[in-house]
């Protein structure tokens, strides 16, 4: 059997930030923001709402929209750096809430690189004859982690969720795919509970998310255009073939740098970064959804998804739309 994407849903907290919302807490502006980051509004969670709340209300949507049955769903996977707790697991959380008795559950810890690996990881699984149904959910309350007193990260982050569902059939439609890290990076993207070390960097506990930004969009624009040409030639494609490009949505700037290296033209990119900010895990989902959502997306298109993020970790393979 083959895997095959056949359902996505999402779901945003109703709080909406914009950009004026910073001026008043950090010295930056609107113009600042939108021109760096291409960030207009992001969603904020409530102070009762957790990751588990958003992740629950994405998957509820996509089985009402989809007219989906849950209860045979053999694998829960869930990508996510803002745990409700760190044990149980947000995936046994789901299990138990969405009513999924035989599924195996399973947290994936690759920060916003973390949904493009639950993809590869699912496609694997499902590959493999191993298991039929499996729900890949991104999701995050980055929020509840966010250090306002840092105007170069804390304008960037927003909370929100989204879900796939990967099933067995006899023609899948994921093909080719990657996946990969690169820890030498790890003190550049961090988020620590312990006085502790990273690569030798000390690192102290504050529970919120501390990065080099230089560093990481560098990085994630020389390894991004590497893991987009390494696809392309796995699946014996070139960048004409692409239809849609579905990267992690940190900065539109990284996005457009991208785009400048390998030749595809940024129309054809999806981004949720403009209206949800950047959301980790979520981020490649909300933006897929919206791009279906808006009529851009049609069956038989090749949709590129690629994710990257704290670790260093990078993932992502190549759709075609069912
Ligand atoms: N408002 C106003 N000025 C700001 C600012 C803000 N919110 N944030 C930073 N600046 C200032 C800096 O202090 C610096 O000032 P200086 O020249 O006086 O030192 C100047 O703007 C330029 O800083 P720089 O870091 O070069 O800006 P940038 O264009 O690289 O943008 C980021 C900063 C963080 C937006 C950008 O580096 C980025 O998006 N990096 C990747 C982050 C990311 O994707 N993380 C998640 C990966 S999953």
């Amino acid at each position: 059997m083959e895997a095959k994407l056949t359902a996505i849903g999402i779901f945003a907290p109703e709080k909406v930030i914009d950009n004026h919302y910073f001026e008043k807490i950090v010295d930056t502006n609107d113009e600042w923001i939108r021109s760096r980051t291409g960030i207009i509004t992001r969603h904020y969670a409530g102070e009762d709402e957790f990751t588990s709340d958003l992740a629950q209300k994405a998957i509820e949507n996509m089985a009402a929209e989809y007219h989906l049955q849950l209860d045979d769903v053999d694998f829960i996977l869930v990508a996510t750096v803002t745990h409700d707790q760190i044990m149980p697991s947000m995936a046994c959380q789901l299990q138990y809430r969405l009513n999924m008795p035989k599924a195996a559950a399973l947290d994936i810890s690759a920060a916003c690189g973390g949904f493009a690996y639950g993809l590869v990881l699912a496609k694997g699984l499902i590959n493999s004859g191993m298991y039929r149904k499996i729900l890949v959910v991104g999701a995050e309350t980055l929020s509840k982690v966010t250090d306002f007193t840092d105007r170069t990260s804390c304008i960037l982050f927003g909370d929100g969720a989204g879900v796939v569902l990967i099933e067995a059939a006899e023609k899948g439609n994921i093909g080719a795919s990657v996946a990969g890290a690169d820890g030498s990076g790890g003190q550049d993207l961090y988020l620590s509970t312990q006085n502790t070390w990273i690569n030798g960097e000390e690192i102290k506990a504050n529970n919120k998310i501390v990065q080099n930004g230089r560093k990481v969009f560098k990085w994630a624009v020389s390894q991004m255009a590497l893991q987009f040409n390494i696809l392309l030639e796995k699946e014996g494609l070139s960048v004409e073939d692409i239809d849609w490009f579905v990267p992690h949505s940190a900065n539109m700037r990284i996005i457009e740098a991208i785009c400048k290296q390998v030749g595809l033209p940024i129309e054809k990119t999806l981004e949720s970064l403009s209206t949800y900010g950047n959301t980790s895990s979520a981020s490649i989902p909300l933006a897929l959804y919206e791009g279906l959502r808006a009529g851009k997306v049609k069956k038989g298109d090749r949709v590129m998804m690629l994710g990257f993020g704290g670790g260093l970790t990078y993932a992502g393979a190549i759709v075609q739309w069912a």
